[in-house]
């Protein structure tokens, strides 16, 4: 599963970003979130969101120079401790980038138009929940669930609008060579390995290293298809990558990170009616809808083992049950376990690295230690999403074999060049960010008579 179109995106949108004129203070959008507990129920946080810093105008300090074009400026980044301070990254309008947040609600639109000609051109912004100013807010959810609104109306088949954790630094690696830190966005890392501008701090001057760290995704979507995926890394933290720990082309089985994932995706489970637009689907996603994601450990503490990690979703009011899988071989499963991840790479075929690198064990202390919430929307040049949406995919494959059919995208949807023409509007609003003890984010409103939702 390849994020590497945000790695595009990314450096597209320096590349438009490189507007000389006064420097732009950093002022994080507000974004209202929850924490709950069983006996006190949710208190709002004042939490706000931060842009990437790769979306940034990184520039030498005294002028109006992009210290980066396609390589690093040799003039200003001679070598690490040069290019620390001589290079410095702006503040962001958030509007203009196609953010906007309001009370508990984000949206993020995939493409943004210049006031000026009302152009549109790609954003596919990525933004992380901050704790204060300067502080990404640490998620530990072992032995917790973590439950947001979502509404994907207006996300087609190609696009993903994810919302998934890190395991970035909560200071976003600030040194004494990164002294812009969380308020500015660095210390992304990611299962992928992207190749980053700064890691640690230090300039990746060759743009060799990757930035790999344990990563789970809580939803990865369209209106369309959506899926669930731990991918554990064997890393605590960032670690920089070279050579084949990165994990590229036939290294992808060598690296520090599980860059396929352990997915659950209904469609692809066989359960085809659970998840689409409209009302004869279990999850209608032409409305807005509630997502739980329980972590289960073996004793129910904070402080052990990931054993399991459970889906739920609520829409108007009503539990809804996690999807049904009716693949032979997986019946048994209906949330992502071991024992589910060794029998989906048996059935579905290819390899398990999930296991390899250490499966819920390992997802599980990076979930201990914290992780970092991260929310975007993409689309995908290079293989269209359809690893999340498309039947057959990859296309030349026999579609009635287990686990190709991914979605009900056709296999000719989700070229970056009809998104923009079909579909400019694209946008994912996520909203209502809850987490906290088992139970304490959602309520089961069929469990009254109608009239007593009201008290
Ligand atoms: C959030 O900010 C408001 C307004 O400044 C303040 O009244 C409230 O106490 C803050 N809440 C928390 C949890 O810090
Ligand atoms: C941009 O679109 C708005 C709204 O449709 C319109 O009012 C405005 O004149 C347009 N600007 C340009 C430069 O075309
Ligand atoms: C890139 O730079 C790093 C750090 O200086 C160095 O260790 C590595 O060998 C270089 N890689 C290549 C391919 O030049
Ligand atoms: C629901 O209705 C739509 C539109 O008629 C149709 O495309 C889809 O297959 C139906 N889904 C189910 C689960 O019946
Ligand atoms: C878990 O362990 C940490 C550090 O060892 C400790 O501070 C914390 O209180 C423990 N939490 C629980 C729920 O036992
Ligand atoms: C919600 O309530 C319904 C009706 O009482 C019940 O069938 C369902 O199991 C409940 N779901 C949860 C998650 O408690």
């Amino acid at each position: 599963m390849s994020r590497r179109s945000i790695l595009t995106a990314a450096i597209a949108a320096t590349a438009l970003a490189q507007i000389p004129g006064p420097l732009t203070p950093e002022v994080h959008p507000a974004l209202t979130s929850y924490k709950c507990t069983k006996s006190g129920g949710c208190k709002a946080a004042n939490t706000s969101i931060v842009l990437d810093s790769a979306y940034r105008w990184l520039h030498n300090k005294d002028g109006y120079t992009n210290c980066v074009t396609s390589g690093f400026n040799t003039e200003f980044c001679p070598d690490l401790k040069t290019c620390a301070q001589t290079c410095a990254l702006e503040g962001v309008d958030y509007p203009s980038y196609g953010i906007h947040a309001s009370g508990d609600a984000l949206t993020l639109n995939l493409f943004k138009t210049d006031p000026a000609t009302n152009a549109t051109s790609m954003s596919s912004p990525r933004v992380y929940l901050l704790a204060n100013d300067e502080t990404y807010d640490h998620f530990k959810l072992l032995n917790q669930e973590f439950t947001f609104d979502v509404d994907v109306s207006s996300v087609p088949c190609g696009v993903n609008g994810a919302l998934y954790f890190s395991e970035m630094n909560d200071k976003g690696d600030k040194n004494e060579l990164n002294t812009a830190g969380a308020k500015y966005g660095t210390g992304y890392c990611d299962a992928q390995c992207p190749t980053q501008n700064f890691i640690k701090g230090e300039a990746n001057l060759n743009q060799t290293s990757g930035a790999c760290c344990n990563e789970m995704d809580i939803w990865e979507a369209n209106r369309a298809a959506t899926a669930f995926t731990p991918h554990p890394c064997k890393t605590n933290q960032v670690a920089a990558c070279s050579g084949a720990d990165c994990g590229n082309g036939d290294d992808r089985y060598k690296g520090l990170c599980d860059k396929d994932g352990c997915d659950l995706n209904p469609y692809r489970s066989g359960d085809k009616g659970y998840y689409g637009v409209g009302a004869n689907f279990t999850v209608d996603t032409s409305r807005k809808f509630t997502i739980v994601t329980q972590f289960l450990t073996v004793d129910n503490t904070a402080n052990s083992t990931l054993k399991e990690i459970r889906r739920l979703y609520v829409q108007n009011g009503k539990v809804i049950q996690s999807s049904k899988i009716s693949v032979a071989g997986l019946e048994a499963h209906s949330s992502i376990t071991d024992e589910y991840c060794v029998a989906q790479k048996k059935v579905f075929g290819g390899e398990d690295d999930f296991t390899r690198q250490g499966g819920m064990k390992q997802m599980g202390d990076a979930i201990g230690r914290g992780m970092v919430l991260a929310m975007s929307i993409w689309d995908d040049s290079g293989s269209y999403m359809g690893w999340l949406d498309q039947s057959p995919y990859p296309s030349d494959s026999d579609p009635s074999k287990p686990g190709v059919n991914r979605g009900p995208c056709p296999t000719t949807s989700g070229r970056p060049e009809d998104i923009i023409r079909l579909y400019p509007d694209a946008k994912v609003v996520f909203s209502n960010i809850k987490s906290g003890d088992i139970g304490s984010t959602f309520s089961n409103s069929t469990m009254f008579p109608r009239w007593a939702r009201h008290l």
